[in-house]
């Protein structure tokens, strides 16, 4: 298909984890620097090898700044179903353009990927040396290459019927790695600060991603926990505010996490979290509040609300009460002042979360949170909705046969005005939504006894 002379079209190598979360996440950053994915980009549902037009190399180069979703981008000068189609389509590719990485005075080396087949070396130098009719001038070094190119064969994705030949065969020039190294470095496993919840490094930054967060932006966690989604939004240059209901948690204080420590150390604690990664100066505060109970002025303050709300399993949902809210019948503590924990049903707090955002959020600014679902009993009139916000995609993460978690991104596309609060009373939808109130009952349903039993001492 003809492009418009402005767009280059380039080969992404995709990561096959979260797969899902993929194309949410590109789209997200593809607008964030001004590029835009059409439906006529070839985003291949679980392949690794993605084909998209991109106006500039800059924006491919911003896009893989971010991406975790990505290994490595291409600018791609050739594909095919077999060798032949793909010589051909090279020689149709415009000699100016290749030239700038060919000339004499350069130095560059080829590489082979091959997804779902491994190639031995006479048979990768095979392919290489095939390319010979390629003008390249300069001179091959293979440690410090100026330019490094890429053959990359695409044999499938079934390992038990992996065919003689590729399905296709793509030839660039490789632009950029994107942010893999990222899951490792921040990973919970080496963190200063951690709790049973924290969030996972890799989804951590798919949620900034699907956030869309940028430098100097303000994003706020009102489940903050131990701060994992604050660290990857600081790690974008994001400042960062949470709070979480949690007294000890918030304090870095109470029993320790970790196998083989006792109590939390000194020390341990979001703030501290941040040093460790560099990131101290994105840190604004975190402090001890019930979501339940917004304790902000009327305005907009968050570019981004990224938050991982609590689903009843590895921690209670739990708000402050007061005397008055104790249904009738159960016996009231005499200190009126003493603020109570009630119980915080899933179907509230994600009312609640919604119209907090709508109020609060920028125009244009996105809410990123995780659903639990029941997935017998899920259907897509369940996420909740607002007159304010938009939903931009709703990803599934598979917690076990029969429970999910799905990451559902909203942007704010109107200004709030004070009936938005009650539309949702309106609809049906409180009815679907209610039915997320038993998701706990629902988890243990089908998990082991063994597996439920530990989940609960784990809670007491
Ligand atoms: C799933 S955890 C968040 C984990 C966090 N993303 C991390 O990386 O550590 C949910 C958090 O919500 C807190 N929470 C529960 N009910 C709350 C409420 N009503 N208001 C604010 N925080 C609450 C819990 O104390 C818990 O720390």
């Amino acid at each position: 298909m003809a492009l418009p002379c402005s767009l280059t079209r380039y080969l992404l190598l995709m990561a096959q984890e979260h797969l899902e979360f993929r194309l949410p996440e590109i789209k997200s950053l593809l607008s964030l620097f001004g590029g835009q994915f059409t439906s006529s980009q070839e985003a291949y549902g679980k392949s690794p090898f993605w084909i998209l037009s991109i106006p500039s190399e800059d924006i491919a180069r911003n896009l893989m700044k971010r991406t975790v979703c990505a290994k490595s981008i291409f600018e791609l000068w050739g594909q095919g179903k077999s060798p032949e189609e793909l010589y051909r389509s090279l020689k149709n590719y415009p000699v100016e353009k290749m030239v700038p990485y060919l000339h004499s005075d350069s130095t560059y080396k080829i590489k082979i990927h091959t997804f779902n087949k491994t190639l031995t070396q006479e048979e990768k130098v095979k392919r290489i040396d095939a390319l010979e009719f390629l003008p390249f001038e300069g001179k091959v070094n293979l440690k410090k290459p100026q330019h490094v190119f890429s053959i990359l064969e695409d044999y499938g994705l079934d390992p038990n019927c992996i065919p003689e030949h590729p399905h296709n065969i793509y030839f660039g020039r490789w632009i950029a790695d994107g942010q893999r190294e990222l899951i490792e470095s921040y990973s919970v496993k080496k963190r200063h600060f951690i709790g049973n919840t924290s969030m996972d490094a890799g989804l951590s930054f798919i949620m900034a991603n699907h956030g869309k967060v940028k430098e100097n932006d303000i994003v706020f966690d009102p489940f903050v926990g131990t701060g994992g989604l604050l660290i990857a939004s600081a790690h974008f240059g994001a400042y960062v505010y949470g709070t979480d209901i949690d007294y000890n948690t918030v304090h870095g204080l109470g029993k320790a996490s970790r196998k083989n420590q006792r109590w939390r150390g000194p020390d341990e604690n979001i703030r501290a979290n941040l040093r460790q990664y560099g990131l101290e100066k994105y840190y604004l505060d975190v402090l001890v509040s019930d979501a339940s109970k917004p304790s902000w002025r009327k305005g907009t303050y968050f570019d981004a609300i990224i938050t991982d709300p609590p689903y009843g399993v590895r921690e209670s949902t739990r708000r402050t009460g007061s005397q008055k809210e104790i249904p009738k019948g159960i016996e009231k503590c005499p200190e009126s002042h003493v603020p109570v924990s009630l119980s915080y049903h899933l179907s509230d707090m994600f009312f609640d979360l919604l119209n907090f955002a709508a109020e609060t959020l920028v125009l244009g600014g996105r809410l990123v949170y995780w659903l639990p679902v029941y997935t017998p009993e899920y259907t897509e009139e369940m996420i909740p909705w607002h007159p304010c916000l938009q939903l931009i995609s709703n990803c599934e993460q598979k917690l076990s046969s029969h429970t999910s978690r799905r990451l559902i991104t909203m942007e704010k596309m109107k200004k709030f005005e004070n009936r938005d609060q009650y539309s949702h009373l309106l609809s049906d939808q409180i009815l679907l939504y209610q039915g997320h109130n038993s998701f706990r009952e629902k988890y243990f349903s089908g998990v082991t006894k063994r597996f439920a039993k530990e989940e609960k001492s784990s809670q007491e």
